[in-house]
């Protein structure tokens, strides 16, 4: 496998569990812990624009309801995502993909996009999430790791910016996981960590790809997964994994 551009460690939907998720305050928590990479989901609006959010509805998130892809960008970001958290996160806003790219671009962080179709939407999620991100990380030293449970999204990140590196998302790893791969391109195998074992991290690596193991959040089973060379933890708690940062 080729020299892999990202650290070990990156902080689930930006803050983990300290801060409402795919928040631009759980962003900053995250960094001023010291964390050098985060993981974020990216949607679009009912007028196309990119914006973060993890699930297809708005209610355990935001104060608003029913499906996401009903509202506009200006609809959405009328919207508070950080009071169903804690209320001291009042009136935080849903990011922009536009504002997460110049803060992690200005902070040195590195991201991994997980590109989050809403349903049907796939191929063209995919498209404007990995154009924009051409855009807005243009000249980056390292550019964002695009990913998705999807292949029919990570089929059109592919044709619309080839460039930028995929992972491909699954739960359970399956047995044909290199034609899954390699029918999308994608560099890297993402997955829930129960799924790995020592033999398949090895197997994947011989095959040439890269592992990002989701979501870690014991100090312990990060180490066993260190030591199997996984190369990528998505973790909840950037708190108790910064300690194993130091590989990059
Ligand atoms: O990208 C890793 C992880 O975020 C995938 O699951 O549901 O938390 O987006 P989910
Ligand atoms: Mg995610």
């Amino acid at each position: 496998m080729p020299l892999w551009p990202y650290p070990l460690v990156f902080a689930h939907r930006l803050g983990g569990a300290l801060a409402p998720e795919n928040t631009l305050a759980g962003l900053l928590i995250a960094a001023r812990l010291g964390v050098r990479a985060v993981e974020c989901d990216v949607k679009l609006s009912a007028d196309g624009e990119p914006f973060l959010l993890h699930d297809d509805t708005l209610q355990r998130t935001t104060n608003g309801a029913g499906p996401a892809r009903a509202l506009t960008l200006a609809q959405l970001r009328e919207l508070d995502a950080g009071s169903r958290f804690h209320a001291a996160f009042a009136g935080e806003a849903l990011p922009l993909l536009e504002e997460l790219a110049t803060l992690c671009r200005s902070g040195g962080i590195q991201v991994n996009l997980e590109i989050k179709p809403c349903p049907g939407r796939e191929a063209e999620t995919g498209r404007v999430v990995a154009r924009a991100a051409r855009r807005l990380w243009q000249r980056a030293a390292v550019p964002p790791l695009l990913s998705s449970f999807s292949a029919e999204a990570l089929h059109a990140a592919r044709i619309a910016a080839p460039e930028l590196p995929r992972g491909l998302l699954f739960d359970t790893v399956p047995a044909n996981w290199r034609a899954q791969l390699d029918a999308v391109g994608a560099l890297a195998l993402h997955c829930h960590h129960a799924s790995l074992n020592l033999a398949l991290v090895e197997s994947i690596h011989s095959a040439g790809y890269a592992v990002m193991a989701y979501t870690v959040n014991d100090v312990m089973e990060a180490r066993l997964l260190q030591s199997w060379g996984v190369d990528m933890l998505c973790t909840d708690r950037p708190d108790r994994l910064g300690e194993l940062q130091s590989r990059v």
